[in-house]
């Protein structure tokens, strides 16, 4: 791993985007160093964020000078499925973001459920002023967040804003000083959660397609064949705090 460091915990992972460039652009090598770091902990709740002065300020515009058509088709194939898988990823992940999230920065932190920043970071899709558009589902994901008339404002002039406009529009769930610090408060009440209620309240969330009504009813019954639904309503009834087992 030479663009990110892990750090590990029982439930936790967090994930450091750390380029040796400023600014800590993405590249395919930067993402598929995240894609492993997630692929390799199923079971973890995960927070990404950048080390030094910005979580990441888009993809690696030096490196597109040398891009042949089929070599940003592949790009952006492969960046997309990166991105759909940590959107599937089964527990919740987090971006924690600060100094700059851009282009293909901002679209991992799109992909991810929850985005806290600070108040003054830089989000946006500046692609267009490229000359180039969003390629790693960026134009969708903002559809889905702000509806296609905002999006499109936002997308096609390729606007950035600041984490508190960010926060009025939903883009961002929370701004806060040490969006680090804020992410570990959300991912420890995630770790006191019953694991398998979660997966399935984020598959019912994330996922996208038409049986989601029948499988929200699927999933209601199964939840009821586990020892944690059990355990959650014993609680509620005694007035104590759940225990929750993953079983
Ligand atoms: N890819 C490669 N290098 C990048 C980069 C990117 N996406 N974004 C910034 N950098 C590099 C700059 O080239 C510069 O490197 P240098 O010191 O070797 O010249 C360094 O990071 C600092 O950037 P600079 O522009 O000098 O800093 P700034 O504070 O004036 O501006 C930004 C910061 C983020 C506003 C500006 O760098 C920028 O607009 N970056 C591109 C963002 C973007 O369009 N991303 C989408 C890409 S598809």
């Amino acid at each position: 791993m030479n663009n990110i460091e892990v750090e590990k915990s029982e439930k936790l992972i967090k994930i450091w985007i750390r380029r040796e460039i400023p600014l800590n652009p993405l590249n395919m090598d930067t993402m598929e160093e995240i894609y492993e770091a997630i692929r390799a902990n199923p079971e973890k709740i995960v927070i990404i964020a950048g080390r030094n002065k910005a979580f990441s300020a888009g993809a690696d515009i030096k490196g597109f000078l040398e891009m042949k058509p089929s070599d940003a088709f592949h790009f952006s194939t492969r960046g997309n499925d990166i991105m759909h898988f940590i959107a599937q990823h089964p527990m919740p992940v987090i971006a924690a973001i600060h100094g700059y999230a851009l282009g293909g920065g901002f679209e991992l932190a799109l992909a991810c459920d929850l985005r806290i920043s600070t108040k003054d970071a830089v989000l946006g899709l500046p692609e267009v002023t490229l000359g180039i558009l969003p390629g790693f589902g960026g134009t969708q994901r903002m559809k889905e967040l702000l509806g296609e008339s905002i999006a499109f404002d936002f997308v096609s002039r390729g606007r950035k804003i600041k984490g508190e406009e960010a926060l009025n529009l939903g883009l961002v769930n929370y701004t806060s000083d040490d969006p680090v610090k804020f992410a570990e408060q959300i991912a420890e009440e995630y770790a006191g959660l019953p694991p398998i209620a979660l997966k399935y309240i984020k598959r019912l969330i994330r996922k996208r397609n038409d049986r989601l009504f029948e499988e929200e009813a699927e999933y209601f019954g199964k939840i009821f064949e586990t020892s944690d639904q059990k355990e959650g309503a014993s609680a509620f009834i005694e007035k104590r705090k759940a225990h929750f087992t993953g079983r």
